[in-house]
């Protein structure tokens, strides 16, 4: 990293649409504060910008669903976010919003730019638009039925049902949710990026440039996003809700908001300088000079010098507009640097389930701060240890509590509290003592510790987070060790000079621990300063000591506390009593759902008549090898046993099957399904959430009965 002067950071701007959860936190925020902290505490340029992002239609939709305004919704999260960030020691310079003016006039002039220079390309196309509400509707305004899989709720993005990605003209029967009527198709004008003609820069600069560096996830989302071809991508919407697009005849139009809120990271920096410049806000930290005596214009070093360094925090579900979209409007304009790297994180499970705040399964920083006060660094040293840097990471209770006991209490704690207590002990005033002669013990506790912050400079650099936390504790783990080996309170019977070496060599291990915990431990890395009654945050360690022979260290407190079973437990019931009303509400809903009148076209008698159905009794199941969805079964009809393969895995077991009666389609050509011949299906029926019943006679049947 060494030819870069500068480097900037950026954490996804979350939508201020509603309260984030620590999914969110180990996604983005967390490990670019810890990465923005330790580059501060070596004495690097760098500044760390984030905000809400208050745009796009998710913020109308909130609004509408709270019966409340725009205006209000934003005001309500950016407070309560930038609140929380800070709660958890996230330490951004500035954290902004796309709602302020400066965001506005900076996003226009970009588009207006791009405009000017004929980036875009200019297309008329046809769009539902509700004439009652007069208004064009956005894709998560429509509802109607899955062409796919028949769910008739599903929206005009995605069906929620089978997962999958919708444009509104595949729904069947779409409906407007804000009137409730079928929309018509109107045309509309929409500026368009013509992403291909970006093709040839992208394989050179990400296919090529970045094979290396980038992880592989990110590298591999984005180059399979280009192989499978680009096509011109909207820039603008119809929608009453963002940032008016600068053109004339535009009336009604807005920049998409993947357009605008990339830009929130210029227009954040642009804020900072400016406030800065006129002394609207300190800068937080004063050893650190790089924001000192700032101009308003300095926010374009930061943005257009060449070597400055932009580095992305973000969650795997915005790899593409980071790595692709913004890039290609940065390369457009020619004015601004591109990402250097978008350490993109995977997601964080919840107790084996995925995270969603909606569906209430999901741990939100508002009530973690709340719940487990004073145990932000608690909350920030779990979720490094299981970042999903490479692949998707699982937060349970339980773990967290492990994790505290056994690791942050009985390791790191129990070190800095030996320590503290038997200098007290040894020396009045708690002062640390001379070391005289050292022996190999030492020297090889030293060489341990400087192998560890090595280490954990080279993994941070790496945006390696979980591993540079467990070579941290492999300091704390060390000086443990030195302890029990060296026995300090038995020598100080017996060889005064002895202990105080190794009294000498624990405290300045401690001093180190503060020093290197500082980015991933903020407020502990503070309570230990206050400790050791020493300061020295913003330098690079060098010097073995840290603390000189004759300092009094002050009053030993306890870095941690051992959390109980039964704060955890309350956790944990919390969600599964959210989870047992989710599944209340569904089965009230399936009871008072009508059922889809979709009727399949009429038939005649003779194309029933074909039909040759069954009754079987079921004489054996089990699961097919490497197909997780389906069964075997061998079924009798009478006349004879047939192999009969069905995709019902996940919801029966083989065991509860076997001796259930059920009918039987007979005459089915066979088909060969993972190698299987299948002579036949079973028939069940399909509740509206997907549950299945088995269709069986309702008293016992001799098998082979025709059914008709
Ligand atoms: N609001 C988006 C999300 O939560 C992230 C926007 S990142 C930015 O997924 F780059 F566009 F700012
Ligand atoms: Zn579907």
């Amino acid at each position: 990293m060494s030819h870069f002067n500068r480097t900037l950071v950026t954490a996804a701007l979350p939508y201020a649409n509603g309260p984030k959860h620590i999914g969110h936190i180990a996604g983005a925020y967390l490990p670019a504060d810890i990465y923005v902290r330790f580059l501060r505490n070596i004495g690097k340029e760098v500044i760390f910008v984030c905000g809400s992002d208050e745009h796009g239609t998710a913020i109308p939709i909130q609004a509408a669903k709270e019966g409340t305004t725009s205006q209000a919704i934003i005001d309500r999260y950016h407070a309560l976010l930038k609140l929380n960030f800070e709660q958890l020691g996230i330490q951004f310079d500035i954290y902004h919003r796309t709602s302020a003016a400066i965001h506005h006039e900076t996003a226009q002039e970009i588009f207006k730019e791009m405009f000017d220079k004929g980036l875009f390309t200019e297309d008329v196309s046809e769009q539902y638009f509700d004439e009652q509400a007069q208004t064009f509707l956005a894709d998560r305004y429509i509802k109607g039925t899955c062409p796919s899989c028949g769910y008739d709720n599903a929206y005009g993005d995605q069906c929620e049902k089978c997962g999958k990605t919708l444009s509104p003209k595949e729904l069947i029967n779409p409906v407007s949710t804000l009137s409730g009527n079928s929309p018509i198709l109107k045309e509309t004008k929409h500026w368009y990026l013509p992403l291909q003609n970006y093709e040839p820069w992208l394989k050179e600069w990400l296919i090529e440039g970045h094979k290396n560096d980038w992880r592989s996830t990110v590298y591999g989302q984005s180059k399979s996003w280009i192989d499978g071809g680009l096509t011109p991508r909207a820039m603008t919407r119809d929608l009453d809700w963002g940032v008016k697009v600068p053109l004339p005849n535009a009336e009604g139009k807005v920049l998409y908001v993947w357009f605008d809120a990339p830009i929130g990271y210029i227009s954040a920096t642009k804020a900072l300088f400016k406030e800065l410049s006129e002394n609207k806000i300190e800068y937080a930290y004063p050893e650190h000079t790089v924001l000192k005596n700032v101009q308003a214009d300095d926010w374009k070093k930061w943005w257009q010098d060449e070597d400055t360094r932009l580095i992305h925090f973000i969650g795997k579900d915005n790899i593409v507009f980071h790595c692709i979209i913004f890039p290609a409007m940065l390369k457009g304009t020619n004015q601004y640097i591109l990402p250097d790297n978008v350490p993109a994180n995977e997601f964080l499970n919840l107790e084996g389930d995925k995270m969603s705040t909606s569906r209430q399964w999901s741990v939100e920083m508002e009530d973690f701060v709340k719940d487990f006060e004073g145990k932000e660094d608690v909350l920030r040293y779990v979720l490094t240890a299981i970042a999903p840097e490479t692949k998707d990471s699982d937060f349970s209770w339980k773990d967290f509590q492990t994790r505290n006991n056994s690791e942050l209490v009985a390791i790191l704690g129990n070190f800095i509290n030996r320590i503290t207590v038997l200098t007290h002990k040894f020396y009045e005033g708690g002062k640390v003592p001379f070391a005289k002669s050292i022996s190999n013990n030492e020297s090889e506790l030293i060489a341990e510790i400087s192998r560890c912050q090595n280490s954990i400079q080279q993994h941070i650099e790496n945006f390696k987070f979980r591993d540079a936390l467990s070579e941290l504790m492999n300091i704390a783990r060390a000086g443990n060790k030195y302890l029990a080996e060296n026995e300090p309170w038995k020598t100080i019977k017996t060889d005064q000079d002895r202990t105080d070496v190794v009294m000498y060599h624990g405290l300045q291990l401690a001093a180190h621990l503060a020093w290197w915990m500082e980015p991933f431990m903020p407020f502990t890395a503070k309570k230990l300063y206050q400790i050791l009654n020493f300061q020295k945050y913003k330098y690079q360690i060098q010097e073995f000591e840290q603390l000189p022979s004759g300092h009094s260290i002050g009053e030993p407190v306890h870095l941690f506390s051992n959390i109980d079973d039964e704060l955890i437990q309350k956790q944990i019931d919390k969600l599964q009593k959210n989870k047992q009303e989710r599944l209340d509400s569904t089965i009230q809903a399936i009871l008072n759902d009508d059922i889809s009148n979709d009727l399949k076209p009429t038939i005649t008698f003779d194309d029933f008549s074909k039909i040759d159905l069954r009754v079987g009794t079921i004489l054996e199941a089990e699961k097919v090898e490497k197909a997780d969805k389906l069964l075997k079964f061998k079924v009798d009809i009478g006349f004879e046993q047939r192999t009969i393969v069905s995709g019902i895995a996940l919801h029966f077991s083989p065991e509860s099957l076997i001796g259930q009666q059920v009918c039987v389609l007979a005459n089915l050509a066979p088909r060969k399904i993972k190698g299987i011949e299948s002579n036949g299906m079973l028939l069940l029926a399909e509740n509206e959430d997907g549950s299945l019943k088995l269709m069986q006679p309702a008293e016992p049947a001799k098998p082979g009965s025709k059914i008709a």
